[in-house]
């Protein structure tokens, strides 16, 4: 594979099948990158074990043993410059960032949501879909910025809402297009094939996906 290894930071707080996704990708040689260091702001969560297994450096970051929002994204960017994190990958991280973070990594900071926004940001987009009666829902990988789902977006991709879908089944086959998803974008990343061009006219920031130099 062409070109240095991205170097990659993933924030967790549940059970990091996201994660697992990246690392499955990384090991088959489809991802050039590396996770330097995962970081869970609890520390029961699954996505840990997940990283000590492929033998990944974790660390959990308690926003509960800080004072403030902007304290605690002071310590996650102090973790994650330490362990030479390029690209930050928001993977099922439960908490909203601050400017103290978003400063300290300008565009690179990425998540994957569970819908396709603007549609059903924020807590438990399945949910919303389906009180809603969507046919169609879907996810979302994008750039972070201080709203709440709100920044440019890289990818998306739509998954049908099947009858009889609740919840729970409705989750998972989402994820399993959420896993593929996310890795896409990163690997665009990784190629240098992603440009979020400046707003004009006062309108949105948007993504351009540069052609593949293969
Ligand atoms: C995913 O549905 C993700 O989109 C959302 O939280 C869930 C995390 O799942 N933000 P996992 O921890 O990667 O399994």
């Amino acid at each position: 594979m062409a070109g240095a290894a991205l170097d990659l930071g993933v924030l967790i707080s549940g059970s990091g099948t996201n994660l697992g996704a990246i690392l499955a990708a990384i090991e088959a040689g489809r991802l050039n990158a590396r996770v330097r260091v995962v970081v869970s702001n609890k520390a029961d969560a699954g996505g840990l074990t997940r990283a000590q297994n492929a033998g990944v450096p974790t660390k959990v970051v308690s926003h509960k043993d800080y004072g403030s929002r902007e304290a605690f994204d002071a310590e996650l960017v102090k973790v994650l410059h330490d362990a030479g994190a390029q690209l930050i990958v928001l993977a099922g991280f439960m908490r909203v960032v601050t400017p103290v973070f978003l400063e300290a990594f300008r565009d690179r900071v990425v998540n994957i949501h569970p819908a396709l926004l603007p549609a059903f940001p924020g807590v438990d987009a399945q949910a919303q879909a389906l009180a809603y009666g969507c046919k169609v829902t879907g996810c979302t990988v994008h750039f972070v910025d201080t709203g709440v789902d709100t920044g440019p977006i890289i990818l998306q991709e739509a998954v049908p809402v099947l009858e009889g879908d609740d919840r729970a089944r409705l989750a998972e086959r989402l994820l399993v297009t959420e896993h593929a998803l996310l890795v896409r974008a990163i690997d665009l990343i990784a190629k240098g094939r992603v440009t979020v061009k400046p707003s004009s006219n006062g309108g949105r920031r948007r993504v351009s996906i540069g052609a593949d130099p293969a």
